[in-house]
């Protein structure tokens, strides 16, 4: 007879008969199963794809609400919706901005364009929210006079998208809408100085991948990770190691060099079709030990050192360089007011 008191001392030795059974099992059934599915998956995937690109949502008519509307990427994508056809809320803090990005945008086409400079709670129709507000802090951990300067950056950067995403479920559900989401290519290829900026994005990424399996198809999720853009950002506005907003196109140079700074009209373009086709694109950095190294020793990152002694500034500065590298635009350091 077995009794209670054999079962507990049997149980460690049960316990592990199951894992070793378990370690020589699953790799038997799990690699063929892989090797037979994985095709019937990448079919699967091609024809969903293809699926997704020829049928495009019509957002005429629909409500979109844009958050971090008063430039930049956020500005551009008000003007892809408009021309398209949709009423837009506008929202950021600079309300005179905001209210020439609601001119333009009837201009293209919008039907309405509202501008809510900083309550965002009193819409009540919804099919589209584009979450595009931030900012962009470039300092070494070192160098920052007080830690807490930066606690900023996730109140923006992520809880402003969350609280944004959960005031606007309950509308978004009813009418089947979407969640845009600007994350950054720095949320998975993470450059020095910009700590707070990468995990801020690399949470919003992971959040809204959370959230995708939370809403289902209720609610359309598109995660955007944008390389580098012409916007006030890309013109050297960023938050400095005081926790200052600054115009510094010094430290823009060493962090941004001659990547080649796409055009807001592009991006917001891509932006726009991403989310009315509900398409994904997942980039994957194979060598990521010898990208950091490179990182490092080509924006020349050492605490105190000027960011006008880094390479990557130095090859910027070459006759021509920025030409061929940057828009015209984000050579000038005027950033909008109020
Ligand atoms: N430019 C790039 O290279 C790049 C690359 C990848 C990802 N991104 C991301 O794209 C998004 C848009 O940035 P951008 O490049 O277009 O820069 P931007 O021109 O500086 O635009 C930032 C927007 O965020 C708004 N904003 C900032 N703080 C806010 C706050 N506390 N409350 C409400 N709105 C606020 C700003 O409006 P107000 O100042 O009027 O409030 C502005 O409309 C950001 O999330 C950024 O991280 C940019």
């Amino acid at each position: 007879m077995i009794t209670p008191g054999h079962v507990c001392y049997h149980l460690p030795i049960i316990m592990d008969f199951v894992h070793s059974l378990l370690n020589l099992v699953a790799p038997i059934v799990t690699l063929p199963a892989l090797f037979f599915l994985t095709p019937v998956y990448c079919v699967f995937k091609v024809l969903w794809y293809i699926n997704r690109s020829i049928s495009k949502e019509d957002v005429a008519g629909k409500v979109v609400l844009i958050v971090g509307a008063s430039s930049g990427i956020g500005e551009h994508v008000a003007y892809e919706y408009a021309r398209r056809g949709a009423c837009l809320v506008l929202a950021a803090r600079r309300e005179k901005s905001l209210r020439e990005v609601a001119d333009t945008a009837k201009l293209l086409g919008a039907p309405e364009a509202i501008v809510i400079p900083t309550d965002v709670s009193k819409i009540d129709e919804l099919n589209h929210l584009v979450n595009c507000a931030g900012v962009t802090p470039m300092c070494m951990l070192e160098e920052t006079t007080d830690i807490t300067n930066f606690t900023s950056v996730m109140d923006i950067n992520f809880w402003g998208y969350v609280y944004m995403t959960y005031l606007s479920i309950p509308h978004l559900r009813k009418s089947k809408g979407k969640i845009i989401v600007i994350a950054s290519s720095a949320s998975w290829m993470p450059a020095p100085r910009m700590s707070f900026y990468n995990a801020s994005k690399a949470a919003v990424v992971s959040f809204y991948e959370s959230l995708r399996r939370e809403l289902g198809s209720d609610v359309g999720i598109t995660i955007v990770t944008p390389g580098l853009t012409e916007s006030e950002m890309s013109q050297g506005k960023i938050m400095n190691k005081d926790g200052e907003i600054v115009v510094d196109q010094d430290m823009r140079d060493a962090e941004m060099s001659i990547m080649p700074i796409e055009l807001t009209t592009a991006s917001a373009r891509a932006v726009v079709d991403g989310a009315c086709r509900a398409t994904t694109a997942y980039w994957v950095v194979f060598f990521p030990e010898i990208v950091e190294w490179v990182n490092r020793w080509f924006l020349g990152v050492k605490p105190g050192a000027s960011p006008s002694d880094a390479l990557s500034k130095k090859l910027l500065d070459l006759p021509g360089m920025r030409h061929v590298a940057q828009p015209d635009s984000v050579r000038s350091s005027k950033i909008k007011e109020g």
